[in-house]
């Protein structure tokens, strides 16, 4: 079978990820995809970073439009970030044919309809499992999972940084600030971190998942915004004696007059789950009608957890595309090895 050949445009920490966890489990990875999935070239800025990541076996360019125009690959992984060039450069590989994976919430929310419109009209995939949650598969269980149902509504912890902060801060008495840092040198927070302090990121990550759960286009413009900049530690603290915890949630829900789209800093009592969530960790619950309430819990942010995401849907494109028929579906088995003797 042909392999998926696949250009990475931007290497940093998720790109890094995403070259190692592939490089690392190749064989089961290719296996369950049905084709080889090869990293052929990678776009940077700081050619001399990602010449150090991949080594000699990878291309290494300096120009992100060398890659899109290159007739080898199949599928490009936007990890630049942001609405600006990023956007061109995706309407860029849609245009020139390719397959898309992306990790850039922001685009989506604020740009997803003009370009699930440009790859619609080309008959291509974005794909999107690392823009929500980072590792958790929360785009596949909203998809996939729960299709047979009417989703009511979606609540969840969908920003790393400021559940660390609001974590930290409560457990050590750390200082805002000084936990921010710390956030930012575990590259959880955005390269910009107002983004994610102001409720932004949140905010991105909810318009995705309301546009998924209730067909309607992306309206980030729409949402209520509200991040934890105004919390000081004594609202934690005061909380926690009252039996709650704070969390930033992003919440969306159907109610008789439309859909609600919300992220506020919001009192969840001590008890729940989803006020145990601590750390970097991400959350989401999602109700619908048929199956009731589901909860989904993992690392939201990070190379490796996000990388997850962005090889997932490389499965995905590789299996639609790429891989025979027998391996639209996953394989169950694809090894031979027996089950070892219980307590040996
Ligand atoms: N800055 C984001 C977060 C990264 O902290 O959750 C993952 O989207």
């Amino acid at each position: 079978m042909k392999p998926i050949q696949v250009g990475l445009l931007g290497i940093g920490t998720v790109g890094s990820g995403v070259f190692n966890v592939l490089g690392r489990n190749q064989d089961e990875i290719c296996r369950r995809a049905g084709c080889d999935i090869r990293i052929a070239a990678v776009a940077d800025l700081d050619t001399a970073r990602a010449r150090s990541i991949v080594g000699e076996s990878v291309r290494v360019l300096g120009d992100a439009r060398e890659l899109i125009a290159d007739p080898e690959i199949d599928v490009v992984v936007e990890l630049i970030g942001g609405c600006g060039i990023a956007r061109l450069l995706v309407l860029e590989a849609i245009a020139a044919g390719k397959h898309v994976v992306t990790a850039n919430k922001a685009l989506l929310a604020v740009h997803g309809t003009e370009i699930f419109q440009a790859a619609a009209d080309k008959g291509v995939i974005v794909a999107f499992e690392a823009a929500v949650a980072g590792g958790i598969p929360i785009i596949k269980a909203l998809r996939e999972g729960l299709t047979a149902n009417r989703i009511q509504w979606i609540a969840g912890i969908i920003n790393g940084t400021t559940n660390f902060i609001l974590s930290e801060m409560r457990d050590k008495g750390l200082d805002f600030g000084v936990v921010l840092k710390e956030a930012q040198a575990l590259g959880y927070a955005e390269a910009d971190p107002t983004f994610d302090i102001e409720g932004v990121d949140a905010a991105h990550k909810a318009t995705i998942m309301s546009a998924l759960a209730f067909g309607i286009p992306v309206q980030f413009d729409k949402a209520y915004v509200e991040g934890i900049t105004q919390l000081a530690a004594a609202d934690i603290k005061y909380a926690e004696q009252l039996g709650y915890r704070i969390k930033l949630l992003g919440i969306t829900r159907r109610r008789p007059e439309g859909i609600e789209l919300r992220v506020h800093p919001s009192l969840v009592p001590a008890k729940r789950l989803i006020a145990n969530v601590e750390g970097a960790m991400n959350a989401v619950v999602v109700q619908g009608d048929a199956v009731g309430a589901t909860l989904y819990y993992g690392k939201g942010a990070g190379s490796e957890p996000t990388a997850s995401a962005v090889i997932a849907d490389l499965v995905d494109i590789a299996r639609l595309h790429g891989a025979d028929a027998a391996h639209r579906v996953p394989p169950l088995a694809f090894q031979s090895h027996t089950l070892a003797a219980a307590g040996g």
